[in-house]
């Protein structure tokens, strides 16, 4: 089985590369990116000879019709996984439009092309099967021992809790909420959502959509609030904690996350949402301060503490609570998450400790130049 994994240089995506490449070992990736700001080759140096073997990268647009058809004519691709977005809110609140071009165009012609070599002249969808006999044998063979559902090819959009909206203090996302994105980020997610259920509705497009809660842990760009913690910590910048900083967010170990996209392109029935969520908010705050602590523990750098703490200008339209009731995921595909926050934090500021040097490679002149921007401190 060869799967096509967009956005595969990200933080999420890399991540999903090594857990699937792992957990399938007769499975194929063929990953497509093109190398913004936030994608970056160097986070395959860790797979393994026989892991690169079934792993292709391309380096190319989502939104490149041609590019994109020409990967489905030359390659047989059993399911789409479509990490690639602008992902970062303060971005689209400088920027919008490219988050409109990636997050929707992109994820329409992903859709598009997919719907143009699955769906049979009969208006069926090609079975999983319908293949080279070696091959059918194969995936047989592994659908039997890894107990998959699937029959046909799937797509899988991966989405965010943050279409819900905010929440008050009280209430969890559930796949029943209505989207009622704030930022442009979200608002562009959310539609990418309702394009992917109407291809579903419209055509019969298998296909699932994951709702995740924020992830963290290797390999996240230090945009997002704590990879960008530990960097300005190491560096001992001011730590810029948005406006009180009691805002919750539900955060999920990027692994816990891998897995469950996993459990859903298997054995997901095609048509539905399920949320995921790691039932662990917490205030940014607690974050900040929990992080300080850590990593003056693990560094022994008096100078890592809490006067570094600057609150700063709070984010336009900053959502003040997101979380997430993950029961759906739980109880018909038996996921949960298996890290909990101060095992995750813990992980994953060892991982920067120890790599130190991807840490200052991520940071380029187009970096700093969103820093000033953003921050103007
Ligand atoms: P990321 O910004 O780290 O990675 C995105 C990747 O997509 C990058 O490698 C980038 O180069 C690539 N990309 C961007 N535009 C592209 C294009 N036009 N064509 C091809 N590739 C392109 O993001 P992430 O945190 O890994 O998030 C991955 C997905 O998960 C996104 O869809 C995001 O909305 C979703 N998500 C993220 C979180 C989170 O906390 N990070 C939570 C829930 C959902
Ligand atoms: P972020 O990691 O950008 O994820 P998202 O906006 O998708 O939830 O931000 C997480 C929370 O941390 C959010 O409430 C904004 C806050 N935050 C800060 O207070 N300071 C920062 O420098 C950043 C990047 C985020």
């Amino acid at each position: 089985m060869t799967i096509l994994v967009t956005g595969v240089a990200g933080f999420i995506g890399s991540n999903f590369v090594y857990y699937y490449l792992r957990k399938h070992v007769e499975r194929k990736i063929i990953g497509l990116d093109n190398l913004t700001y936030a994608g970056n080759l160097d986070n395959f140096s860790g797979l393994t000879e026989e892991e690169k073997k079934r792993f292709t990268f391309i380096k190319g647009d989502i939104c490149d019709t041609e590019l994109v058809d020409r990967i489905f004519s030359e390659n047989e691709i059993d399911g789409v996984i479509n990490f690639a977005a602008e992902s970062h809110v303060d971005r689209s609140i400088h920027d919008p439009q490219i988050f409109l071009k990636t997050n929707i165009l992109g994820t329409q012609v992903l859709l598009d092309t997919a719907k143009n070599h699955w769906r049979l002249s009969d208006g069926k969808w090609r079975s999983l099967d319908q293949r080279e006999e070696g091959e059918a044998i194969q995936d047989r063979f592994s659908r039997t021992t890894s107990n998959e559902q699937l029959t046909t090819p799937k797509f899988l959009q991966i989405s965010t809790d943050e279409v819900y909206g905010a929440l008050g203090p009280t209430g969890l996302f559930t796949e029943k909420t209505p989207l009622d994105p704030h930022s442009p980020y979200s608002a562009s997610k959310a539609s990418a959502d309702l394009i992917v259920k109407a291809y579903h509705d419209t055509y019969g497009m298998p296909m699932n959509i994951t709702r995740c809660s924020n992830n963290y842990g290797p390999y996240q760009f230090p945009e997002k609030l704590i990879p960008l913690m530990i960097n300005n910590a190491f560096r001992h910048k001011p730590l810029p904690v948005y406006g009180d900083g009691r805002q919750i967010r539900d955060w999920l170990y990027v692994e816990d996350h891998c897995r469950a996209i996993d459990i859903v392109f298997d054995n997901g029935q095609s048509g539905e949402v399920y949320n995921i969520g790691g039932h662990n908010e917490r205030e940014n705050i607690y974050i900040v301060k929990r992080m300080i602590e850590i990593l003056r523990e693990k560094t022994g750098d008096g100078e890592i503490n809490e006067s570094l703490i600057k609150h700063v200008t709070d984010r336009l339209g900053h959502d003040r609570r997101y979380a997430i009731d993950p029961s759906k995921i739980t109880r018909e595909l038996g996921w949960e998450p298996s890290i909990m926050f101060d095992e995750g934090i813990e992980l994953t500021i060892d991982w920067y400790l120890n790599n130190r040097e991807w840490m200052q490679s991520v940071i380029s002149g187009e970096y700093m130049e969103f820093y000033e921007k953003n921050y103007k401190i």
